[in-house]
C-alpha cells in the first residue's frame, strides 16, 4: 500500500460549475442559486484505488475576470488541472485555450490536463458536441469528460480517472 498526495486546480470561466463540481463530490449536494468564489478555495479529499491512499488538494479558483492574475499562483503548484467549461456557452468551451496557455506557460508538458464539459442535464441547450471535445482534447493532449453536477453525472468518475492519471505519471 502506497500513499500519495497532489495538488490539482479548477480552472474555467465563471458559473460553469467548477465550485459545484467539487460540492458534489465532497458533500453530494447541489445548489442552484450562484455564488461566486472569491480568490480560490482549497479542499483536501481522500481516495482509496486499488489498494493506494490518495490524497487530492483541490484548489477551486474563481473564474471571474478580475482573479484572473491570481491564476499562475495555483497552477504552478499543481500537478493536474481540471478545465471546465458549460456545454450550454460557447464562449466558456473557446476560453479554453487560454487557460492551456496559462497551464503551459507555467508547467509547460507536465500537468495532467483534464478538459470538463459540464452541465449535460441541459441537453436541449447544448452547443458543444462530445466530438467537438475531443477534437480539443487530442490537439492539447488532453483528457476528456463531460459531468453534471446538479444530476451527479460523472462527478465521481472524473475524480477516479484523474487519481489513475496522477498515480501513473507522478
Ligand atoms: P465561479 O466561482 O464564478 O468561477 O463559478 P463556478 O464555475 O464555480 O460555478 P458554480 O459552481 O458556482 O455554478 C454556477 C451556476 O451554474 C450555479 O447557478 C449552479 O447552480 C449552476 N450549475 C453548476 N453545475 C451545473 C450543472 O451541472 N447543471 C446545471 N443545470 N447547472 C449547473
Ligand atoms: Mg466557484
Amino acid at each position: 500500500m502506497s500513499r500519495y498526495k497532489y495538488k490539482v486546480c479548477f480552472l474555467g470561466d465563471t458559473a460553469v460549475g467548477k465550485t459545484s463540481i467539487i460540492t458534489r463530490l465532497m458533500y453530494n449536494k447541489f445548489d442552484s442559486n450562484y455564488q461566486a468564489t472569491v480568490g480560490a478555495d482549497f479542499l483536501t479529499k481522500s481516495f482509496k484505488l486499488n489498494q493506494n491512499y490518495i490524497k487530492l488538494q483541490l484548489w477551486d479558483t474563481a473564474g471571474q475576470e478580475k482573479f484572473r492574475s491570481l491564476m499562475p499562483s495555483y497552477i504552478r503548484n499543481s500537478s493536474a488541472a481540471i478545465i471546465v467549461y458549460d456545454i450550454t456557452n460557447r464562449e466558456s468551451f473557446n476560453s479554453i485555450d487560454y487557460w492551456i496557455e496559462d497551464i503551459r506557460n507555467e508547467r509547460g508538458d507536465e500537468a495532467i490536463i483534464y478538459l470538463v464539459g459540464n452541465k449535460t442535464d441541459d441537453p436541449n441547450n447544448r452547443l458543444i458536441s462530445i466530438e467537438e471535445l475531443e477534437k480539443k482534447a487530442k490537439q492539447n493532449n488532453c483528457n476528456f469528460l463531460e459531468t453534471s453536477a446538479k444530476v451527479d453525472h460523472n462527478v465521481n468518475l472524473l475524480f477516479e480517472k484523474l487519481c489513475t492519471s496522477l498515480v501513473s505519471k507522478f
